[in-house]
């Protein structure tokens, strides 16, 4: 019999929970099921026959590089690539501003070994990515969630609520933001919300970390600028990530921010790993270098609003008529309000059994969550799926008003 190691655990590993998410991608495995649940890209979206030539050139280099240990940082050719990248998004950077981090997960969870005492203050956006949470609760801070709308972050509240934290004599250690193309909801946060944003960080002496790995998947509008291209004073930390635009399989991301951070990240990096996956970090450089991404994105781009647009019909088309949706011009994901009456966390299993996956919005949020949201990714599943399976979602969502909870044990 295997040896019960619970009672040795530490109280920190007792603070681990599995995510909704993670919980979920054991149903993607299954064929059967329709899976709006995780944020994984489309296969038809990975660019094989290119990594194939990047493959072999890497392996036939003298002393192959790519497979040899690399410096914790990161590889400084990548981080010479990405410094000319974050140039291109306004974002002037030296390579010892940068650390290349496994995917942008990494980062976040970097942040919290950095920042977090017990009981430190996190403010995160309501809704937020549910990431973060999974990234920093081992560090055991208090959230404070700050609402959102349709033009994301509101920074009046942010403001009033910094406002009563100095007055308290509390300074929060950082706020945490995707405004681009947000996970879970899809909102891009305007310019106009940006600028003040830079300004509160600023007067309160607030870090800011820009999460913005979906920043090239966009498919209609302009570009809006990134928070940290509107700072002057560097308290604005930017965070990217090469799996949405080539492949999460390489784990490569990577943050910007002032030295003494980057330096002290790495210092806590060295510990977990010594460095970023060497040949992901080669693969990611030669893939910029080589100017394959430039090709690549408008394919992405194009795919992903076709997606995009074959979920928001089928909605139209099938959905309740007081249930309502955003219009993401870019990213993975859109966010859905359904019936005020309707749980979709309870609603989850009976989906299930129709052979349809999502994520409730309950993982979303810091504290008291809303329960009538659910996060529908459209990048993986098949034009096919999509039809089907918010078909499927649309009856289930009609069955369920004022229909009594299925007795269906929930995956924990
Ligand atoms: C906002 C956000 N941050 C970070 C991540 C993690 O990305 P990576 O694969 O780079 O670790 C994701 C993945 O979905 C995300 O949506």
């Amino acid at each position: 019999m295997a040896p019960n190691l619970e009672p040795l655990f530490s109280a920190r590993a007792r603070l681990l929970k599995a995510s909704d998410v993670r919980e979920l991608l054991k149903y993607s495995q299954d064929p059967t099921v329709i899976s709006f649940g995780g944020g994984l890209p489309s296969p038809e979206a990975f660019p094989v026959e290119d990594l194939r030539v990047i493959f072999e050139e890497l392996l036939h280099e003298d002393n192959t590089p790519a497979l040899q240990y690399g410096p914790t940082p990161g590889d400084p050719l990548l981080k010479n690539a990405l410094a000319t990248m974050l140039a291109s998004r306004g974002i002037p950077a030296k390579a010892d501003q940068i650390i290349v981090t496994h995917g942008a997960q990494q980062a976040l969870e970097l942040f919290g070994r950095v920042f977090l005492d017990p009981g430190d203050i996190a403010m995160v956006t309501q809704p937020t990515y549910l990431g973060i949470f999974t990234a920093l609760s081992i560090y055991q801070p208090t959230y404070h969630g700050v609402p959102t709308d349709n033009e994301g972050i509101l920074p009046d509240v942010l403001e009033e609520n910094l406002q009563a934290l100095a007055m308290d004599r509390i300074q929060p250690k950082f706020l945490y933001i995707v405004p681009t193309f947000h996970n879970p909801t899809g909102v891009t946060t305007s310019l106009r919300r940006r600028r003040a944003l830079v300004d509160l960080a600023a007067e309160y002496e607030i870090p800011i970390i820009e999460d913005d790995p979906y920043y090239d998947v966009r498919f209609e509008g302009d570009p809006v600028p990134p928070i940290a291209s509107l700072d002057k004073e560097g308290w604005v930390i930017y965070l990217g990530s090469f799996s949405k635009v080539l492949a999460p399989g390489f784990r490569v991301g990577f943050a910007h921010g002032p030295a003494d951070l980057m330096g002290k990240m790495a210092l806590a990096k060295q510990g977990v790993d010594l460095f970023t996956n060497g040949f992901g970090q080669r693969v990611a450089e030669r893939y910029l270098s080589l100017g394959l991404m430039k090709k690549h994105l408008p394919r992405i781009r194009k795919l992903y609003r076709r997606k995009r647009d074959v979920m928001l019909a089928t909605m139209k088309e099938t959905w309740p008529d007081n249930a309502e949706w955003t219009r993401p011009l870019g990213g993975l994901f859109l966010w859905a309000t359904v019936d005020p009456t309707i749980d979709t966390k309870a609603l989850l299993p009976r989906a299930a059994q129709k052979g349809v996956i999502y994520v409730a919005g309950h993982g979303f949020y810091a504290g008291q969550p809303e329960v009538n949201h659910m996060r529908l990714n459209f990048s993986f599943p098949s034009d096919p799926n999509i039809r089907k399976g918010i078909g499927i979602l649309g009856e289930a969502l009609r069955e369920e008003k004022g229909a009594p909870p299925l007795l269906v044990p929930m995956a924990k």
